[in-house]
């Protein structure tokens, strides 16, 4: 009896542990689970200030995220990509539009993860806007 129970307790952690390492390693699927890392959101500030903090502050992302709900985050980033600075479109390269979104992700109150947000991994279309928390 004693045996079973110390086999059902092994048992037991063993599932936990590798469910901690598979979540550990899977791919972000909601903005909740860390979609940007906390390097880029501290590359993309000084950026965000010198091209974006002039014309919005974080309450105007914040209903952005609002009527955006539901969207991959693919189609914002596309958006922002070709139409943001709006005084200078495009000025941007697709790594430097990747960590201003990842500081506004930051700013909004999203966590950070391990992986890093990344347009050319197709991860966006994966993941939708939700209202920030
Ligand atoms: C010169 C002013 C200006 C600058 C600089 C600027 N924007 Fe904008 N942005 C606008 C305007 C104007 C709109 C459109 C507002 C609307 O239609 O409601 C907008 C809209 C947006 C939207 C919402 C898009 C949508 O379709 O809902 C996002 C997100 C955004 N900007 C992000 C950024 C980011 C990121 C930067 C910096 C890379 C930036 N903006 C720089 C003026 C600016």
């Amino acid at each position: 009896m004693k045996t079973a129970k110390l086999f059902t307790a092994t048992l037991m952690t063993l599932i936990l542990a590798t469910a901690a390492i598979a979540d550990a390693g899977a791919a972000p699927t909601s903005l909740g689970e860390g979609a940007y890392t906390a390097e880029q959101a501290a590359a993309g500030k000084p950026l965000f200030e010198a091209n974006c903090s002039t014309c919005h502050n974080a309450d105007y992302y914040k209903t952005v995220f609002q009527s955006w709900r539901g969207q991959p985050v693919q189609y914002l980033f596309e958006q922002v990509m070709s139409a943001m600075p709006a005084d200078k479109p495009g000025a941007l390269l697709d790594s430097e539009y990747e960590v201003v979104m990842a500081y506004m992700f930051e700013i909004l109150g999203f966590p950070a993860g391990d992986t890093p947000l990344s347009y050319s991994s197709g991860m966006m279309r994966d993941i939708n806007i939700e209202p920030a928390p």
